[in-house]
Formats: structure tokens, C-alpha cells, sequence
């Protein structure tokens, strides 16, 4: 399913808020709403958020009153200063913002016309997104055997993406191949994206998934009921994988048990200039630790830690599946 489009100088979204009991969709008029959006989560998912800030910025341009090139520039920074402030962890996030700033900068001609290219670029970020992310299903696929069962974690799918998905693409690659494959899916606690997203979207596409507490990935996996792991990631730093809070067990669960762990993400997650150490893990608030839904489950006053990301060392990572091609390890690793 699309899950973002510019139509008629709006952006239709589907929040994900209320997904999977009710499909509610939204037309963004401006980037103050696209911002609220990112931050309040009714777009997420790394390559998602990076095509919804694109698509805030090409709001600013579509709706600016300004009267010369240089004052639209100037309310594009404005634009893109709120932009970076949502979510600090998804390197895609900046890296879209980036390569629109930069677009828009390089444009030549009236302010009609960088407005008319800032539209343009965020239009051809959200096909690249597509494009790669079936690339990256296909190059996946091959990791994946008939019969296989795939345990992931969080979501990773179409949902997170702008179509297909990453880690959920590489489970479509290996189905549209022909294999036959079944899915474990991670409630993933505290916001349950594996629960309400992956398990929504996989039956919408009758794709056999079934739902286990987080709790459970050391009995599935000492149990024989899974053969291989694939998740995704929000930033491939150069000793690890940022990804979300509980893919660390995961791994090092995965390891205990001979399990290949595979992460399914396009280049634009990489980010080569930083170490795990100096990545930002982005804190949310306590209520989604305290609160179960809208129901308050710990006692007032409690202390509470809700980091959204773990980091996972690459020493755990079997293989990172790209739209370039599959990356080992090794490969990464040498470069630090
Ligand atoms: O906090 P979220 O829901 O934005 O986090 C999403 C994840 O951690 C996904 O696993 C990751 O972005 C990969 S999405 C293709």
C-alpha cells in the first residue's frame, strides 16, 4: 500500500496512530503539520520519515507567499530548522532534507520555478524509495529458503516505507520468488509497530504472520520456529545498527541460537561520519512505558526509561541487504 502522495498541493497520509483498528487519512496542508506529524508519529519508519520532511518542505514551497528566490529560500531553512527537530534518530530524516536544500539551492531561475523543483524532488525521492526498496526485496530474497520462517521486529514494511518495505520488502522479494514463507512477528513494546503495523499489513496482504510478546523471542528461537531474522533499521553507523528498541535482544538471542540476523535498509540509512558512541538515541515520553493504550499500568511517580533505539554491534549482523547489493560485515567493519 502507498502510505504517502502529493496530490493537488496537499499530502495525503495515512496515520498510524489509529491503524490497525481504523484507516484514517489525512491531507497535510503545510510543514508545520508535517513536522507534528513526523514527531507525533502518524508517518515513522526511517525511509518514511525522510520522503514525509521532503514532502514538508515541498509544502513550504507550494504555499509560499514570498516575493523573491531569496525569501523563499530563506523560508525553506525556517521550514527545514523545524523539520530536523522531530526525530533525531532516523538519519534519513536529515539526509532528505539535505538533498532537497540542496536541489532547491541549485535551481536556477525564478522562485516559481525552485518551488516548482523542490515539488518535483520530494515526487522522485518517494519512487526512488519504491524502486529500492523492491530491489533491496529481490537481493533479500536470495538469503531466504522455502519453507523459511522469518522473525522480525518492529515495522519494517510498507508502512515504514513509501510501498514495499525493507525488512517486510525482503519477505515480499522472497514470495514474489516463489518461496513460501511465514512470518514471526515482535509486538514490540512500548508503541507496538510490530503488533498494530506488521501484523496489519501482512494480513492485508495474506501473508502468514503470527504475533508474539517480545518476551517470547528466546522460547520461539530455542523452540526450532525460527530460521532466519530480518529487521530494519533508522542508522547503519560504522560499528552498529540503530533499529528499534529490543532488536539488540534480538541479535544477541539470534547468536545464542545459530539464527542469521539480516537488516534490510537502503543507502540513504547509512551514515559512515558516526560511531554508535556518537549517535543520538532519541528519549520519548514516559507515559508510553507507564501506560498501557490509555490505561496507567505503573505507579504514579516511577521512574521510567524510554530510549525508542537500541544499538546492535555489527559483530551480530550476518548481513545488511541493500538496493546496491548485499553488504558483509567485514566490509563495513573495515571501514572504521
Ligand atoms: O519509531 P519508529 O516506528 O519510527 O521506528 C521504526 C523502526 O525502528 C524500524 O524498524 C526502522 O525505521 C526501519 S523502517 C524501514
Amino acid at each position: 500500500m502507498r502510505t504517502i502522495e502529493w496530490k493537488d498541493g496537499t499530502v495525503v497520509i495515512i496515520d498510524q496512530r489509529k491503524l490497525p483498528n481504523e484507516e484514517v487519512w489525512l491531507e497535510l496542508k503545510n510543514s508545520d503539520e508535517m513536522a507534528f506529524a513526523i514527531k507525533e508519529m502518524l508517518v515513522r519508519g526511517a525511509p518514511l520519515i525522510g520522503v514525509s520532511a521532503a514532502y514538508g518542505l515541498a509544502l513550504a514551497a507550494f504555499h509560499s507567499n514570498a516575493k523573491t528566490r531569496e525569501d523563499l529560500m530563506t523560508e525553506l531553512e525556517t521550514a527545514a530548522k523545524l523539520l530536523r527537530t522531530t526525530r533525531p534518530t532516523a538519519v534519513n530524516l536529515f539526509w532528505a532534507i539535505d538533498r532537497v536544500l540542496d536541489v532547491a539551492k541549485k535551481t536556477s531561475g525564478t522562485k516559481e520555478d525552485l518551488a516548482k523543483a523542490v515539488v518535483t524532488e520530494a515526487n522522485k525521492m518517494a519512487d526512488e524509495d519504491v524502486e529500492a526498496n523492491k530491489k533491496m526485496g529481490a537481493f533479500g530474497a536470495q538469503l531466504i529458503e522455502d519453507g523459511d520462517t522469518i522473525l522480525t521486529h518492529c515495522n519494517a514494511g510498507s508502512l515504514a516505507t513509501v510501498d514495499y518495505g525493507t525488512a517486510l520488502g525482503v519477505v515480499r522479494g522472497a514470495i514474489d520468488a516463489g518461496k513460501n514463507v511465514k512470518v514471526i512477528s515482535c509486538e514490540t513494546r512500548p508503541r507496538m509497530q510490530g503488533a498494530k503495523l506488521t501484523c496489519y499489513e501482512l494480513m492485508r496482504d495474506n501473508i502468514d504472520v503470527t504475533l508474539i510478546s517480545d518476551t517470547m523471542v528466546g522460547y520461539v528461537m530455542s523452540n526450532g520456529l525460527v530460521d532466519k531474522v530480518v529487521v530494519g533499521a533508522d542508522r547503519i553507523v560504522r560499528d552498529a545498527v540503530l533499529n528499534k528498541i529490543g532488536t539488540y535482544n534480538v541479535a544477541v538471542l539470534a547468536a545464542e541460537h545459530g539464527i542469521p540476523f539480516y537488516v534490510a535498509a537502503p543507502m540513504s540509512t547509512m551514515d559512515q561520519t558516526k560511531t554508535s558512541a556518537e549517535a543520538v538515541i532519541e528519549e520519548r515520553r514516559p507515559t508510553e512505558v507507564t501506560n498501557i493504550g490509555s490505561e496507567r499500568i505503573a505507579p504514579q511517580g516511577i521512574k521510567v526509561l524510554n530510549p525508542a533505539f537500541d544499538i546492535t554491534p555489527l559483530a551480530y549482523v550476518d548481513a545488511v541487504i541493500t538496493e546496491k547489493g548485499i553488504l558483509y560485515p567485514e566490509i563495513l567493519l573495515q571501514k572504521t
